[in-house]
């Protein structure tokens, strides 16, 4: 069967972006969510969009084999595989399987931050 995470259209390659081995988590890519995808996927005030809270302490566990509430049957991060992980393909993607592009409606994440939430 397909891999439906190949069927998202313009992903940007970051093969040109050298891996980062040590990943923080905090420091490197909570502030990316604190920075770019702040107002809508917080808890604080309201209902975060797709019911995705991206807020320090909860974002890990909105998003490590969470169930996506739009492409069913598909986890939003898959441990070790993020080709198949819906959070990856909504940053790298022009056109992802549901939905929008993310960070909805403004500029699309640098390829070097695309790159960490990748490694
Ligand atoms: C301007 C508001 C806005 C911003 C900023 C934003 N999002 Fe979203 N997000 C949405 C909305 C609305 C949806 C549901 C519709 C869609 O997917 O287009 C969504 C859906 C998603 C989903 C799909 C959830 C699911 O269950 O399948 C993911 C993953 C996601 N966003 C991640 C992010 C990340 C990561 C960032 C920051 C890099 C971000 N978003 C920034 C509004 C936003």
């Amino acid at each position: 069967m397909m891999n439906p995470a190949h069927a998202a259209n313009g992903c940007d390659s970051i093969a040109s972006i050298p891996i980062t081995w040590n990943i923080d988590y905090e420091n490197d890519i909570q502030t990316i969510f604190n920075t770019r995808c702040s107002n809508c996927h917080v808890k604080s005030g309201g209902s975060p969009e797709a019911g995705l809270d991206l807020d320090p302490g909860s974002s890990w566990d909105s998003l490590v084999n969470a169930p996506s509430l739009e492409q069913l049957g598909r986890l939003l991060v898959l441990p070790g595989q993020p080709l198949d992980s819906v959070m990856f393909e909504k940053i790298n993607c022009e056109t992802p399987n549901a939905g929008m592009r993310m960070p909805r409606d403004r500029t699309p994440l640098p390829l070097s931050e695309q790159a960490l939430i990748y490694d």
